[in-house]
């Protein structure tokens, strides 16, 4: 699999200026770099795959998209979900890609990246062991890092193309790789309710934001919740900027209902923009 976006397309049209007849580049979103070709007509991929320059100049004009390359030809990574009636694409930065939702990125880049974002939230409650629940995949980040130590993580997404995008992404292969990940498509408020009782040692709740998805921010899912955990488990629990108007907001009713749900030592974790909860 080739993915390009304007950063890769830029620099292999500024080689090509220079008149080189080579250039190292990464054709996975930044994880690893190969050599390319620059002949006359198009670039020549290791696999045998080309493009010609116009293609690589629309990629390059284009800096909220990420490409796939096939057939010698350019196609944007992106979809219509019939679920939720909204645009999903997968969007580069200089690390991670993250996924836009109708325009609105799936994780933090301002002031940090996808990666980063994502390795805060499992610092939170880390060290992950035994069986962890990830409550919402997106592009996967969280259930892929926490599989790095944990047991088994199950993972649940309600919308199928945020499923279709994270399989062109480069950087969410364990997801569909990893055995140790099991993918489940369907709505964690329903599929929650289908787990036995302490059978989980933690769960990573990343939830969109609360005017998205208000039922994953009620009392009734926080019970559910509880009551997959096992005894001294934890929950991470995504929630927006705690300085904002609004995320201070949200965060005050979260720590209450969860609170009503039974958890106890609720611990602000303001560089993952959440807070820990336990049951003890
Ligand atoms: C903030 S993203 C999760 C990011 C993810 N933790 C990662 O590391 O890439 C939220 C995801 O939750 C999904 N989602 C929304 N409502 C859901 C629900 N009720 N059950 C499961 N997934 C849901 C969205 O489609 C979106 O992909």
């Amino acid at each position: 699999m080739i993915v390009l976006s304007h950063l890769q397309a830029s620099q292999i049209l500024a080689a090509h200026k220079n008149g080189q007849s080579v250039v190292k580049v990464s054709l996975d979103l930044n994880l690893t770099e190969n050599e390319v070709r620059l002949q006359p007509e198009a670039v020549l991929f290791p696999t045998g795959e080309s493009l010609d320059w116009a293609s690589l100049a629309e990629i390059s004009d284009n800096e909220i998209a990420c490409y796939t390359v096939e057939d010698h030809a350019a196609k944007a990574i992106k979809g219509f979900s019939e679920f939720s009636g909204r645009v999903y694409g997968l969007m580069p930065t200089a690390s991670a890609p993250t996924m836009l939702i109708s325009g609105i990125p799936m994780h933090r880049i301002k002031d940090t990246n996808p990666h980063r974002d994502t390795l805060n939230k499992i610092k939170a409650i880390a060290p992950l062991r035994g069986d962890v629940l990830d409550t919402t995949t997106g592009l996967g980040y969280t259930a892929i890092e926490a599989a790095k130590t944990a047991r088994r993580v199950v993972t649940i997404e309600i919308d199928p193309m945020a499923q279709e995008i994270a399989r062109l992404n480069p950087w969410s292969q364990a997801l569909f790789e990893d055995p140790k990940i099991t993918q489940v498509i369907g709505d964690a408020f329903e599929e929650i309710e289908k787990f036995e009782a302490e059978s989980f040692s933690a769960i990573l709740h990343d939830p969109p934001m609360f005017s998205l998805a208000g039922d994953l921010y009620s009392r009734a899912f926080y019970q559910q919740a509880f009551r997959v955990l096992k005894h001294n488990g934890k929950m991470f629990h995504y929630i927006g900027d705690p300085e904002s108007k609004s995320g201070a907001r949200v965060t005050a009713g979260v720590i209450r209902r969860l609170q009503e749900a039974g958890f106890k030592r609720m611990r602000r974790a303001p560089r993952a923009f959440g807070v820990v909860a336990h049951k003890e």
